[in-house]
Parts: C-alpha cells; structure tokens; sequence
C-alpha cells in the first residue's frame, strides 16, 4: 500500500473537514491509503511545549511520516494571503530531509480554506507550494475539464482545494469544494502509483 500523507492545520474545524474529503479521494486509489496527521501550534512563549499526542483528533506528524509517504497533501488556513506558521514552522524543521532528499519525486498538492472569497486563497495555496518544491516534490494542481474548477461560485481553484468559510466562519463545505478536494486527493495518489511503478 502506498501511504498519501494529508499533513494540515485547523484552529477551528474547516481544514480538517476538507482534510477528510481529500482522504476520500484518495482512497478510491486502489493500492493508496490516506494517512491523517496535524502539527501543534506554535506559543509565544518559547518554553510552552505541547504534550507528544494531542488530546483529540489525529495525532501530530513526524518526520518519519515524511519518510513512509509516497505523496503529500498539504492543508492549511489562510493566514493574511499565506501558510499557517505552525505548518511553516513544521516544514522549517525538516533540512535533514531536504538534506537526504526524503519527498524527492514524490507527488504533492494543497488546499486551504479562508473567511473571504477574496481573502487570499490562491496566495496561500502558491506559498504552501514553496517548500515543497524546496523539497523536490512534484505539484499536481486540479484541471478545468471534468471538474468545478471552471463553474464553481465558492471555493474551488486550478491551484488546490479550498473552502470559502463566510465571515462566521460557519458556511458547510459545499459540493463543488467536497469534488474538488476529493479530486486533488485522488490525482495525488494516482501520481504516486504511477510514479512508484516508473520512477523518474
Ligand atoms: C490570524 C488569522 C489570519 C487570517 N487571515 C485571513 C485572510 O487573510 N483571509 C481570509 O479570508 N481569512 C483569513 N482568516 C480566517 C481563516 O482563514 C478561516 O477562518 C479559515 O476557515 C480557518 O480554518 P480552520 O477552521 O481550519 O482553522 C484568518 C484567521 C486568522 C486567525
């Protein structure tokens, strides 16, 4: 089995909802299975530590899961126009991988949700990019034909997945965003099945 790493960071909810739809999507690969993992947040205070397993809901990524995975998606709020600062801050931890090339070749995507339409999704999700291709990871975004990228009214892009999240930050993840995670996921994984069998 090919392990997909969705790695992502939710304050209130909304990543890891469309967390779940991407894992959806990636588990309709035959021979993929999706592996759920989070990072903590970061303190300003540099001695807080959080405890080695969160008290709820999926467990915090290592380094090691970085390693097992065949591809990655990436799952981040919009924070002003860019990456959340603990997944940064995660990614800012990783040179011994960048320095064995451990996500070489790999495939990867993103997706993100905001309060606004307007907000900064593409922004975001063209900055959770850079490590990643730091990294050396190949970038599968989603295309037009067959999917909502082109139609869609709330969240949707050829970038990645996103939820538009309304100024309550209380709207559902509709359709088109559900399709659209479900796709990114599902492209991934069969990029890392394709790319397990001719290795580049
Ligand atoms: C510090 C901070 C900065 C934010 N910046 C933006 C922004 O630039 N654009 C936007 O539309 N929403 C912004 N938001 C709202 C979040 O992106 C939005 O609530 C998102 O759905 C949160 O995801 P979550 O529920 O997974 O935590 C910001 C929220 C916080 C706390």
């Amino acid at each position: 089995m090919h392990k997909i790493l969705i790695l992502y960071y939710s304050r209130h909810g909304a990543v890891s909802l469309l967390a779940k739809e991407v894992a959806y999507g990636i588990e309709t690969v035959e021979e993929c299975e999706a592996v759920l993992r989070t990072v903590p947040p970061v303190s300003a205070v540099c001695e807080a530590v959080e405890p080695a397993i969160p008290e709820q809901g999926d467990i915090y990524a290592s380094a090691q899961d970085l390693a097992d995975c065949s591809g990655l998606v990436l799952g981040s709020p919009t924070r002003f126009g860019t990456i959340a600062s603990p997944l940064k801050y995660f990614f800012d931890q990783a040179a011994s991988e960048w320095l064995a090339g451990t996500l070489v070749d790999k495939p990867a995507g993103v997706f993100t949700s905001s309060s606004s339409m307007h907000g900064g999704q593409e922004s975001t999700l063209l900055s959770m990019m850079l490590p990643l291709i730091h990294h050396g990871m190949i970038m599968v975004g989603i295309p037009y034909p067959g999917t909502p990228i082109g139609s869609t009214d709330t969240g949707g892009t050829p970038y990645g997945a996103s939820h538009v999240n309304g100024p309550d930050n209380i709207n559902p993840i509709d359709n088109d965003e559900k399709a659209a995670s479900r796709i990114l996921g599902r492209r991934v994984a069969n990029c890392a099945v394709l790319i397990a069998k001719q290795p580049l």
